[in-house]
């Protein structure tokens, strides 16, 4: 497995992938592995002839005053993982790489990306669609892999790969969960003991709100008691709690499928999201 940083060397690697690998799969990352990130690599094994992950923690989707210097950085142990899971090469690139000096392009997605994670983090979704167009251009890939788990995300790089005529699949894989049903993210290595032992009460809570959903319960009063259970667990702030259209991501006042229960809330200093159906 070949690790590259560079642009000149990542085609020339590329060039050579290409002459014996028909499908190309990418999985974009930002390091720091976890199931959820190797279901992502397992499914484009699956799925390609050839698998290129990128590790990029980029600087542009992060906000002032969020967790950019302390994200977990673990090159070698994700090396191993990759390397393990048959991946043919992995683009790591230095930022300049990415964001050479004077870059002025920004991608902006308007519509899925507004409210949810855009309304709690402002330009954030505008740093997540740069990177990735530019990720696409770089790999060129023939499908890219990204989870549920950030469910908003793929919704944004779906709308800009139909709006900027990427014609690469673009597939959705299902979130992978811890035993207790708590979603795998990089971010619960920030969470202490009794943390992690609360933080079950976001999973928990959404599965409660979406079968009282389903049954045709209010949707307004589901939603704020569903909030008032997080915040009685020991969350200390519920950014959002909302039922959305699965596809449009329009919000939902009268039930109909197809629809989402999207949501986020910090405990101690750590943002979880989550989301799950309501069927
Ligand atoms: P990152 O948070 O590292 O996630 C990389 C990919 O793994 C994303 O597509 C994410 O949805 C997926 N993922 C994370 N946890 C998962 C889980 N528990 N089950 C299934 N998939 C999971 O998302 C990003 O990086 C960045 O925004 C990126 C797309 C790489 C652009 O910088």
């Amino acid at each position: 497995m070949q690790i590259v940083r560079q642009l000149g060397p990542l085609r020339e690697a590329l060039g050579v992938i290409r002459k014996t690998k028909r499908k190309l799969g990418l999985v974009p990352t930002m390091g720091a592995l976890h199931a959820g990130h190797m279901h992502l690599v397992e499914t484009a094994m699956a799925q390609c002839d050839g698998v290129v992950a990128s590790i990029f923690v980029n600087p542009t989707q992060f906000g002032e005053g969020e967790d950019l210097d302390a994200y977990p950085r673990q090159e070698t142990a994700d090396a191993a993982l990759l390397e393990g899971a048959g991946v043919d090469l992995v683009w790591t690139p230095t930022v300049d790489q990415v964001y050479p000096d004077g870059f002025a392009t920004n991608v902006s997605v308007t519509g899925v990306s507004a409210g949810l994670c855009g309304g709690s983090r402002p330009g954030h979704f505008d740093g997540v669609a740069t990177v990735v167009a530019k990720l696409f251009n770089q790999i060129r890939p023939d499908a890219a892999f990204f989870g549920e788990k950030d469910y908003q995300q793929l919704a944004v790089i779906r709308r800009m790969a139909r709006d900027l005529d990427f014609t690469h699949d673009i597939v959705g894989v299902p979130t992978v969960r811890d035993a207790d049903g708590l979603a795998l993210s990089s971010r619960n290595a920030y969470l202490t003991p009794e943390q992690r032992g609360q933080a079950v009460a976001l999973p928990d809570t959404m599965r409660d709100a979406a079968k009282s959903i389903a049954k045709g319960g209010d949707i307004a009063s589901i939603l704020d008691e569903a909030q008032a259970k997080l915040l009685a667990s020991g969350f200390h702030n519920v950014d959002y709690f909302e039922l959305r259209n699965a596809e449009t991501l329009e919000n939902m006042t009268v039930f109909a499928k197809p629809a989402r229960l999207l949501a986020a809330a910090h405990i101690g200093s750590t943002r979880l999201i989550d989301n799950i159906a309501v069927a």
